[in-house]
């Protein structure tokens, strides 16, 4: 699918806040997708439509994700926030006949994170997370992080676990995909540092 349809399609169907958001999720994941080589078209295609799912209402995600068995954990039903990303890839291949799994699966995948994650995955939790539009305390240092290191997952760590306290803080209930993310993220950090001190001590 080509990035100016799918732009025209969000444009006129939402709000305007909402297509700024898409739209700088757009550009900051194709900016780390060309930084950390993946196809940045793909990401960037990702981070605009990744919030599609919120143009309906909870009420609407929730019967529909009953109605075609997308209510994957039990969890999605007490927190239907967390629906919009994965009825969201649902809707994507119907109203837009969009069918590039992986894609589909970044979108799927935004809002909580997993163990198993690809790169455009990755890229598309962090953009949503960094966009210029962001404001909240620490997502400076997280920015400074993608774009000026080249460790993509120290960024990712820094994103899910602020994402964690917030839930927390707020009284919500947390997905266990996330504390994945969180624990796959450190496990793989620690294999690289014993590579590079492995690699001194030769
Ligand atoms: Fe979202
Ligand atoms: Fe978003």
């Amino acid at each position: 699918m080509e990035r100016e349809t799918a732009r025209k399609f969000l444009q006129a169907k939402s709000s305007l806040r909402f297509y700024r958001h898409g739209r700088s999720v757009e550009r900051t994941a194709y900016v780390l997708a060309r930084k950390y080589g993946v196809d940045a078209e793909k990401a960037a295609l990702a981070g605009l439509i990744h919030d599609y799912g919120k143009l309906y209402s909870r009420e609407e995600l929730l019967r529909l994700a009953r109605e075609h068995g997308l209510l994957l954990h039990p969890l999605m039903e007490q927190e239907p926030a967390l629906l919009h990303a994965p009825v969201g890839a649902w809707l994507l291949e119907r109203d837009l006949g969009l069918h590039d799994e992986e894609v589909l699966e970044a979108v799927r995948q935004h809002t909580t994170g997993g163990a198993q994650m690809s790169m455009l995955s990755r890229i598309v939790y962090l953009a949503d997370f960094i966009e210029p539009g962001r404001r909240f305390k620490g997502v400076e240092e997280v920015r400074e992080v993608a774009f000026h290191c080249k460790e993509l997952e120290k960024a990712l760590l820094a994103a899910v676990e602020m994402t964690i306290f917030h839930v927390i803080q707020r009284g919500r209930l947390l997905h266990e995909a996330s504390v994945e993310f969180r624990n796959s993220l450190i496990m793989s950090l620690r294999e690289d540092s014993l590579e590079e001190n492995h690699g001194e001590a030769i």
